[in-house]
């Protein structure tokens, strides 16, 4: 077992956790719905994310929401901090180490689709890895090969759809395309990203994912849109606007997620 997972059950008791979830950039208020709260920095977790990103929190939360235990980890660590895209695999496996079976993530991303326009959701049905890493290089053993059909788990996303109708919420699907980042894409990276048959691109995520399905959790993931892709609108793309428009989409998570959680 991780150092990690060993202090979180000292502190948070040994009760096993039903899932995971990340908060993505602007997020955090996601972790406000969380009862019996337990709250442990990271500072405080060998391996856990790093120095960070501002909008990102730095704690783990360990409480209930829509009756199942769950982890919230308010912050993620990126490829482009460090161009390391293994940064969240102790994290990742510390909450496959406490029980975790389901991997719920959360990100902001840039909308190429008219559907989806700031202040949505965009459930992930796939994503294409543009930025080339992989967070299993260097994995000696043969569990690196993992396959990577239906990786956002159909189940999830169907069961999503029907809490985000009850809800009133309205939520599509589409494909994820994951730059490296941290400099947003030019207007012919993303005129490119549209050819390639994506609906949002984003600076995160993919890794997630492909660590998940390796540690053997069922994966969902859910865009918030702040904005659309370079060139596809007037509005001016910058970290500060991700985190003001980010609101909008935490407001829904705040709903969709305990939903969720409630029909794992
Ligand atoms: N591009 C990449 N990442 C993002 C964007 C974007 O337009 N918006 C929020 N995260």
């Amino acid at each position: 077992m991780t150092k990690a997972a060993k202090t979180i059950r000292k502190i948070a008791g040994d009760e096993p956790i039903a899932a995971a979830l990340v908060l993505g950039s602007g997020l955090s208020a996601v972790g406000d719905l969380l009862k019996d709260k337990v709250t442990i920095p990271y500072g405080e977790l060998k391996d856990f994310p790093g120095t960070g990103v501002s909008g990102h929190g730095r704690d783990l939360l360990v409480g209930s929401m829509g009756g199942k235990r769950i982890a919230i980890l308010t912050g993620r660590e990126h490829y482009y901090e460090h161009g390391n895209a293994a940064a969240m695999r102790p994290a990742l496996e510390t909450m496959a180490e406490l029980g975790a079976e389901t991997l719920l993530l959360t990100n902001s991303a840039g909308s190429l689709d008219e559907r989806f326009a700031p202040g949505d959701l965009m459930l992930i049905s796939d994503h294409i890895n543009y930025a080339g890493m992989n967070p299993l290089i260097g994995e000696p053993t043969d569990r690196r090969f993992v396959n990577m059909v239906d990786c956002y788990n159909g189940e999830l996303r169907a069961k999503a759809k029907a809490a985000a109708e009850k809800l009133g919420i309205s939520v599509g699907e589409g494909i994820y395309l994951w730059y490296s980042g941290p400099s947003f894409e030019t207007v012919a990276e993303i005129q490119m990203a549209i050819r390639l048959g994506a609906n949002a691109v984003g600076m995160s995520t993919a890794p997630e994912v492909i660590l998940g399905r390796f540690l053997g959790m069922k994966v969902w993931a859910c865009s918030s849109i702040t904005n659309m892709g370079a060139g596809l609108s007037n509005e001016n793309i910058s970290h500060e606007h991700t985190k003001t428009m980010a609101v909008q989409g935490a407001g829904k998570l705040q709903k969709l997620i305990p939903a969720l959680v409630e029909e794992l």
